[in-house]
């Protein structure tokens, strides 16, 4: 009977994959063959000897000590690409925040609720619509930064709503390459990205390398007036200077998926609580992959990370 420790957040869809005739699996099992997480952070957990493999249901490993891990000979899958489409959704959601007066407009309606004439109300908004108008993503450009499984979706994405793409990655995979439409320029360098793009989207992994890569001197680089969403990770920009660009007006507006104190109570920053991969059938599609990796990795001995 193998043992498999989950941690809650794990859909049922996923669970159900593993057989009641070989699996115990729960959340409160002492001595697991395997450990089947989401946002849990293992950093400081005491891991018991009998692990062999850890799953992490989502993209990034951030929350997975996975050098320490690896040393000691323990397996660790993610799951690329299981949860690609609700990001780029969402992401979708932060072009047009980020571009259209919406949460200005629907913030300025809530302190009319107790108008109920209907011309003094038509009149109102007559006058005050003014200040909720936009731009149109149409013919705008949208860099983007890392094109692996979810930076390449936002790139087909943004085609079709008939935006020009260019992307950056140093470390383009083949299979990211053959997927990316003839249409994306690639440019040169990060900077040359920022320099020309009206917005700009990060779709890079949280590494040492990435640290703060978004940070004054890149934004100096940035065409002003650009909008930076960030439905990475936090750790990829320096919230400081991302402050700095947006009172200098080099940035119009910052949208991300993660809350930082900084930005409390700016209106040119729109923050969501990481909700990026939070869909029902993602949240289905990355249980069932890393439940899949661990009955392979067990049973088979095969490590198959996809
Ligand atoms: C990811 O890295 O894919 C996300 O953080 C997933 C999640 O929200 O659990």
């Amino acid at each position: 009977m193998y043992k498999i420790k989950t941690y809650n957040q794990i859909s049922v869809k996923g669970l159900e994959k593993f057989s009641r005739e070989k699996y115990e699996v729960g959340s409160d099992i002492a001595h697991p063959d395997a450990i089947l997480l989401r946002s849990h952070k293992l950093h400081g957990d005491p891991l018991p000897e009998s692990v062999l493999a850890v799953a992490r249901a989502g993209a990034g490993v951030n929350n997975v000590p996975v050098e320490e891990l690896s040393q000691k000979g323990i397996v660790v899958f993610n799951t690329p690409g299981a949860n690609a489409n609700a990001v780029k959704e969402l992401v979708l959601a932060g072009l047009l925040l980020g571009s259209r007066g919406i949460l200005r407009g629907v913030g300025y309606l809530s302190t009319l609720h107790d108008m109920t004439d209907a011309a003094e109300l038509h009149k109102l908004l007559e006058d005050q619509k003014k200040n909720f108008a936009g731009n149109e993503l149409y013919g705008k450009t949208l860099g983007i930064i890392g094109l692996g499984a979810i930076g390449s979706l936002v790139a087909d994405m943004a085609l079709a709503l008939g935006m020009k793409v260019v992307g950056f990655d140093p470390a383009l995979s083949i299979e990211a390459a053959w997927r990316l439409s003839s249409q994306v320029q690639k440019a040169e360098n990060m900077y040359a990205l920022l320099a020309r793009c009206d917005y700009v989207s990060l779709h890079v992994p949280a590494l040492p390398v990435t640290k703060h890569m978004i940070n004054a001197e890149a934004l100096n680089q940035a065409k002003k007036g650009m909008v930076l969403l960030n439905f990475a990770r936090e750790t990829i920009v320096d919230p400081n200077a991302i402050v700095e660009a947006l009172n200098q007006g080099k940035l119009k507006n910052y949208v991300c998926d993660f809350p930082e104190p900084v930005f409390y109570g700016r209106e040119d920053v729109l923050a969501l609580p990481h909700i990026g991969a939070s869909t029902a059938e993602a949240e289905e599609n990355c249980a069932i992959m890393g439940a899949d990796q661990l009955i392979e990795y067990l049973e088979n001995g095969n490590i198959k990370n996809s």
